[in-house]
């Protein structure tokens, strides 16, 4: 049992794998206690904080004052003398705003139930505490659940009108989580188009630090993570809490340094342009928060998402999965392709280990020669470029023992489209505005059933007819004009929310059509990089930034929270067509080669020589796979700090483990780097190829090693280490 009720402390204790979660009941409030490290289930009342939290002396009736004001409580609420940030407002019949749920019951489930319309992590045992306002009939639930192999606690909330008048929700968060004192710092990952997911840290202060986002998109500018962490803790020490938002539609993330010195965090759906009404028996189901916690610093963190991540939300037919080894056009060709050069292409990977083509855009519509045209005639295969159809090409990738990929875009219309022309109703606008044009398309409306049932006949029927194994699935503008035409005027402000559940419900028919074939997310490059896109797409394009030095510095941000598993990395071509720089192909190939991996270039002009090279590399890659899919990630060296990038990626029994270590500019004192291991056994001795030399884990972890760069930048050293006896 990892979750217990202490009936005469009225104390509830969670366990994780290494942590422990624990709040009781004080009075009919649930009153945080602790988050943190393992600890046995003692009493905990001493935890209890006196004096005012919030607010001066507040008294309700008969009472000295009011009890909630004081609690670091599991739900704050508004109105009732609380003034941190609330959770929940509700408005009701009267026009009032307060609410006072109170704790009537709780269950304990061996087994999480599945959310209705959002992804959310599966399975582990879980807690509903269920509260209620007297008054008003407003109730709430809220969800706890615990992993045994993660360190983790997943939260939401599940509000419920049990009254007989209509209320809205003007704030529907999915959780209050108080921690002890303010010593923090907050980490964000910020970023834009080819520069997404840069760490970023500030001290926690006084008031509210809010990231957010309002794009109807988890998007590239703030990434659905709000990072804890203790003042002095780094990459390998210290308690670190990190918030990850399973939810790909506008949130907010808050962290609330209050008047008493405690650190409210919360969050959820953003209540910016959010109403959402809620008739007498109706709920409304908040996306569910992964919080993790590690004492083991930031790298801890990480790990304890990507268990997490890989262990509960990603699809497990193929989180551990080998990936294919991708040739995407994209690059190579941009929108100048046909037959001829396709086959080309294909033919010229003959030999390498690549076992996937990736058509990217232009395939599609009558006349696709730039962004400007066709975008949603999934239906018309572009007969300049491809008279056949896309038939002859799969034939053809199937006979040379190569699976065939294909990109769409399926949330997005152009105005110069059949779909548009058919149906000028589908995309989002509002009478009399002209639409704005984000890369010349349109969003469809996604709140609509009977857009979401063409978009799902449409390209279910290209993928069965034309034996796709591979889908690369694009997003490449944000919704403006949020409206919708099949939503009444007081339900207009649902549509964010409403939008997510639609985009979710899409990805889910059309993926669940296709249970064989691997679905790789993209956004512009990595601009919907998030746990919701991850739990349908196990892999996600993570820049259209494939310069190497540059997706060191990308490749690291996100792997504060996500697996290296679900960045898809390309080898692509030199000078790089964003930075010109030209890194060797063996650089290329080993940032490249840190997540589910290809290679985005002509590959036409392989010479015989370069194909053998390409041949190594993926050989090398295949080695190492399962350390990709399946290894604990340790940062050894942080690319926004020093020109220095290294992971080490060492199995679960510690028997295997890569360096891959990495030096950009040549800065003449930078030569020489001494690199110390982590997380080997001390006990067990380790061969180094590379090195020619065995040493046991205790020297590698304390003496380490130390490498000598050559005189260029852009250069690396890759070590493959094993247990031996
Ligand atoms: C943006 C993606 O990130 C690119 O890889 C490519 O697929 C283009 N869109 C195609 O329009």
């Amino acid at each position: 049992m990892s979750i217990q009720y202490h009936a005469e402390r009225k104390c509830f204790y969670l366990d994780g794998k290494d942590v422990t979660y624990a709040f009781r009941l004080f009075e009919k409030h649930p009153e945080h206690l602790y988050y943190g490290k393992k600890i046995p289930h003692e009493d905990l009342n001493h935890l209890h904080i006196t004096g005012a939290l919030s607010t001066g002396w507040i008294a309700f009736g008969e009472e000295e004052t009011c009890p909630r004001c004081h609690l670091q409580s599991e739900l704050i609420t508004y109105g009732r003398g609380d003034y941190r940030e609330p959770c929940v407002q509700v408005q009701n019949a009267a026009g009032d705003r307060l609410s006072e749920p109170l704790y009537v019951g709780h269950e304990i489930l061996p087994e999480k139930p599945r959310m209705k319309g959002l992804p959310s992590m599966a399975g582990g045992e879980t807690l509903v505490v269920h509260l209620r306002d007297d008054l008003t009939g407003f109730e709430v639930d809220l969800y706890y659940t615990v992993y045994d192999d993660c360190d983790v606690i997943a939260r939401r909330a599940v509000y419920r009108n049990a009254g007989n008048d209509t209320k809205f929700l003007r704030r529907a968060y999915s959780f209050t989580l108080p921690l002890r004192g303010n010593n923090y710092d907050i980490l964000s990952l910020h970023g834009a188009w080819v520069r997404e997911r840069r760490m970023e840290t500030i001290p926690m202060h006084h008031g509210v630090v809010s990231i957010d986002s309002k794009k109807h998109s988890s998007s590239d500018e703030l990434n659905p993570f709000m990072g804890v962490l203790t003042r002095g803790s780094d990459e390998h020490h210290g308690n670190v809490y990190g918030v990850s938002l399973v939810y790909s539609s506008s949130y907010v993330l808050k962290a609330e340094g209050t008047m008493n010195d405690q650190t409210i965090l919360t969050g959820g759906v953003n209540d910016f342009d959010f109403t959402w009404k809620l008739e007498p028996g109706e709920e409304f189901e908040t996306p569910e928060v992964v919080i993790a916690f590690s004492s083991e610093g930031l790298g801890g963190m990480s790990r304890a998402f990507h268990d997490a991540y890989r262990n509960h939300l990603i699809n497990p037919r193929f989180v551990r999965k080998s990936r294919p080894i991708v040739i995407n056009n994209w690059e190579g060709t941009y929108f100048d392709f046909n037959f001829e050069k396709l086959k080309a292409i294909i033919d010229g990977v003959e030999g390498t280990g690549i076992d996937t083509f990736v058509l990217d855009d232009g395939w599609f519509g009558e006349n696709r020669v730039d962004e400007k045209t066709g975008l949603g005639d999934w239906h018309i295969v572009n007969q300049n470029k491809l008279p056949g159809g896309l038939k002859p090409l799969a034939d053809y990738i199937h006979s040379k023992g190569m699976k065939f990929g294909l990109w769409f875009e399926p949330e997005n219309v152009g105005p110069d489209s059949d779909l548009n022309r058919t149906h000028p109703d589908f995309a989002i606008r509002v009478e009399g505005r002209k639409p704005g044009l984000g890369r010349w398309t349109m969003s469809l409306d996604l709140t609509r059933k009977d857009v979401r049932d063409y978009l799902v006949e449409t390209v279910n029927r290209v993928i069965r007819e034309n034996d796709i194994d591979y889908v690369k699935w694009d997003y490449n503008r944000c919704v403006t004009d949020p409206y919708s035409l099949g939503l009444p005027a007081d339900r207009q402000a649902e549509f964010a929310y409403r939008y997510a559940l639609g985009v979710y419900d899409l990805f889910e028919r059309i993926i669940n059509a296709n249970p064989d074939v691997i679905f790789e997310g993209c956004a512009g490059g990595g601009s919907r990089f998030d746990p919701a896109v991850l739990h349908y797409f196990p892999q996600i394009w993570t820049s259209d930034n494939s310069d190497a030095e540059e997706r060191t510095l990308i490749q690291y941000g996100t792997s504060i929270v996500y697996p290296l598993s679900s960045m898809s990395c390309h080898v692509s071509d030199i000078p790089h067509h964003n930075t010109n720089r030209t890194p060797s192909m063996a650089t290329r190939a080993a940032i490249a080669h840190l997540g589910a991996t290809g290679y985005e270039l002509d590959a036409s002009k392989f010479t015989d020589e370069i194909r053998a090279e390409v041949a190594g590399y993926n050989a090398e890659y295949r080695a190492c796979e399962d350390l990709i899919l399946n290894g604990d990630l340790y940062r050894l060296d942080n690319p926004m700090e020093s020109p220095f990038f290294t992971y080490l990626i060492v199995s679960k029994d510690k028997n295997e483990a890569v360096l891959v270590a990495y030096r950009g500019l040549d800065r003449l004192g930078n030569p020489s780097h001494e690199y110390l291991l982590r997380g080997l056994d001390p006990n067990k001795n380790y061969r180094v190829e590379e090195l020619d030399k065995t040493m046991s884990g205790a020297v590698l972890m304390n003496a380490g090693i130390y490498l000598r760069f050559a005189h260029y930048d852009f250069t690396f050293k890759k070590f493959h280490i094993k247990a031996v006896d």
